[in-house]
């Protein structure tokens, strides 16, 4: 190995051309998925414009925009038009999301539809499973009520559906019910602060308590690689690690650890912070994104759910 002075690592940035051929990690529209909110009203999200909520009628017109610009793959989330102890606005035929499936799948055959399946968003308490009397989140009376939920955004034309719930056997329940579907596990889901905003959004707060119960401590890694081989074993087509930034280095393990494509969730606070940061004029957005994003692709992420795919896509 030869040093300084024969080697001179600087060789190889002296031009744009140059550091585009020795680019050890690229960054494209084609790895990204846009998530969308659908509700029964509008609501313009000026601050954080990737997370605006939509009707079933206003996003057809953005995925129309978002094929335009070269958005290929989309994830829904639903606000119910109310909520209940069950969560039964998650799977009902006429639900939110099986309306807004049904008018995207006619419309555009060439886009990707993937589906976030959990109960948060629609349980009156905001938890992600059903809550039994001593006040816990039932693991297995909840995963009939995903599956379900799974199987009816299939029905109504989903290509994709990612279980966030984060139940023990969810994966398995669903790969037994459609066993033709990609399944996307939200395989390592940290009970995370940084999901504040789509909080907001998705009106998903827990009423009582927090997640920790079922969602996964900050500190573990060991243990989310046992998450993602349970979901493996139980027929996860691909796995993924959420959030993002703060957990690099765990997308990073399960990229060495399996071989199935890894995805990962650049999530709403990690997107809000980086907004606020440029918003107070101390940082330029869009280099700090497409630094977020390369990071999580360098980290060993093939694809990456994020709010900015509409906006990078626009960018270049
Ligand atoms: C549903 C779900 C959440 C997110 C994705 N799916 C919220 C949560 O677990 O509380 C968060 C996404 C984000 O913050 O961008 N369980």
């Amino acid at each position: 190995m030869s040093a300084f002075p024969a080697t001179r690592l600087r060789r190889l940035r002296r031009t744009a051309v140059l550091r585009d051929l020795v680019r050890e990690t690229s960054l494209s529209v084609d790895d990204l998925v846009m998530p969308l909110f659908v509700a029964p009203e509008a609501l313009p999200n000026e601050r954080l414009p990737g997370m605006a909520r939509h009707t079933v009628y206003s996003v057809v017109q953005e995925c129309e925009e978002l094929l335009r610009l070269g958005v290929k793959s989309v994830i829904l989330f639903g606000l119910p038009d109310g909520k209940d102890e069950e969560g039964s606005g998650a799977w009902v035929e006429d639900g939110v999301i099986q309306r807004a499936l049904r008018a995207l799948r006619a419309r555009f055959p060439e886009l990707l539809l993937m589906t976030d399946v959990c109960l948060c968003e629609y349980t009156s308490h905001g938890h992600c499973g059903v809550v039994n009397a001593s006040g816990d989140v039932d693991n297995d009376a909840s995963i009939d009520l995903i599956v379900r939920t799974a199987v009816s955004h299939v029905e109504a034309g989903a290509d994709v559906v990612c279980p966030s719930d984060m139940m023990d056997g969810r994966v398995g329940a669903m790969r037994e019910q459609l066993p033709d579907t990609p399944i996307i596990a939200y395989s390592a889901k940290y009970a995370s602060a940084f999901y504040g905003p789509f909080r907001e959004v998705a009106d998903s707060a827990p009423e009582f308590g927090d997640r920790r119960g079922y969602q996964m401590d900050p500190g573990n890694v060991r243990e989310a690689l046992r998450e993602c081989e349970q979901d493996i074993a139980e027929g996860a087509d691909m796995i993924m690690i959420k959030p993002a930034l703060p957990y690099l280095d765990v997308i990073r393990a399960a990229r060495d650890r399996f071989d199935l494509p890894l995805g990962a969730y650049n999530v709403s606070g990690e997107y809000a912070m980086v907004k606020a940061a440029a918003a107070a004029g101390d940082l330029d957005e869009r280099v700090a994104a497409i630094e977020c994003l390369t990071a999580i692709r360098r980290a060993g992420a093939d694809l990456v759910f994020t709010y900015w795919a509409k906006e990078f896509a626009s960018w270049r």
